[in-house]
């Protein structure tokens, strides 16, 4: 198959690539870009591993084609950190133990990034439905929503401080 040129943005950064038609956007990011955060831990679009964000909202990189995201602003795992230092989210998951093998991590904190950016206080419900969308077989989960819910405080310190 013929590859053809496509233009991604990630991260904030432009990308000339050149692509099969039928390139999985998760392919591409991992082979074309060498940005291998995002995982591949199933083959029928389930577990949310490879969970990136597209223009903001969490989509799965596994089930789009590359070329299907041309002119969309692609945020990966590799994009999250804070000026080189770990995001609130990323830091409370160190803290507070939020991941084990870390092989879902990247796909879950692209969807709670998301689900805070749109909703910077959520309820213990809408954490639920939010990370209904990825799944975890280390964790339990219970240090997971501990370390989200710790990130919340944090952000919310942190804009309680700003207006001080
Ligand atoms: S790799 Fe499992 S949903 Fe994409
Ligand atoms: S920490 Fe291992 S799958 Fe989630």
């Amino acid at each position: 198959m013929s590859k053809i040129l496509i233009m991604l943005n990630v991260n904030g950064r432009s990308h000339e690539i050149a692509c099969e038609p039928n390139t999985l956007l998760l392919d591409c990011l991992r082979q074309d870009l060498g940005l291998t955060g995002s995982k591949r831990a199933c083959d029928d679009s389930s577990c949310g591993a490879c969970t990136v964000q597209i223009d903001g909202v969490p989509m799965l990189s596994c089930a789009l084609l590359a070329v299907s995201c041309q002119g969309q602003r692609i945020t990966t795992i590799e994009g999250v950190a804070e000026h080189g230092s770990l995001s609130a989210l990323q830091k409370a998951y160190s803290d507070w133990g939020g991941s084990q093998c870390g092989y879902c991590t990247p796909g879950f904190m692209m969807t709670v990034n998301a689900l805070l950016s749109e909703t910077p206080d959520p309820t213990d419900e809408q954490i639920g439905a939010a990370l209904s969308s990825n799944l975890c077989r280390c964790t339990g989960y219970v240090q997971m929503i501990q370390a989200i819910k710790a990130a919340i405080r944090a952000e919310q310190q942190g804009r309680a401080a700003k207006r001080a």
